[in-house]
């Protein structure tokens, strides 16, 4: 299968105005051009509708841009996750997350035990963006050679669980709970 035929959504888990989280998707948005895949955007600032249900259905993988508020990640994103099941199960999720001296770890971290309740599978190799507000250059974030490999390494391996998994799900999970 070939990364093209895959479909992955990007979820900005950030809501508040003023917010920095859709400049930060837009730059791993562009670091990943190169792959010519297929990614659309869930804005939890937007209202969710059954339309977000079907795109995550849809979906073979995920890439959650999260912050980290209070040491863990926002309380919109838990809503998402929850109010949905089967649509996670046996998909990998990567994660970019961000803030402060953290870089927003305390957030991947959490999430990560929760994705794997749900039967995601979390990818190993994540992005990590310490202050991103100190890295906008003409409202665009601009980041060092190691944080643009980091994106190389978390999407190299989201689509290798996505390749892997997008068969397996169809053949096993069919008509299962
Ligand atoms: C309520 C709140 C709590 C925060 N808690 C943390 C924290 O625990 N650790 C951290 O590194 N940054 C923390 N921050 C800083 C945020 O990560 C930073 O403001 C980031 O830009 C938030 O993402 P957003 O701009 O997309 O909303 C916090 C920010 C807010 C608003």
């Amino acid at each position: 299968m070939k990364p093209t035929q895959l479909k992955f959504i990007l979820i900005i888990a950030s809501v508040r105005s003023g917010r920095i989280g859709p400049t930060v998707a837009q730059w791993f948005v562009d670091q990943v051009a190169p792959y010519g895949i297929d990614v659309e955007i869930i804005d939890l600032a937007e209202p969710t509708s059954p339309l977000t249900t079907e795109l995550l259905e849809k979906a073979d993988g995920f890439i959650v841009v999260t912050p980290e508020y209070n040491h863990s990640y926002p309380g919109d994103l838990k809503i998402l996750i929850d109010a949905h099941g089967t649509q996670w199960k046996h998909k990998p999720v990567t994660i970019v997350s961000y803030g402060g001296m953290s870089g927003g770890l305390r957030a991947a971290e959490h999430l990560r035990a929760v994705f794997a309740e749900v039967y995601s599978v979390g990818t190993r190799n994540g992005v990590v963006i310490h202050a991103p507000w100190d890295h906008i250059t003409d409202g665009r974030l601009v980041l060092d050679e190691d944080a643009i490999a980091s994106t190389r390494g978390a999407m190299d391996e989201l689509i290798w669980w996505a390749e892997l998994l997008k068969p397996e799900r169809g053949a096993r999970d069919e008509g299962a709970a």
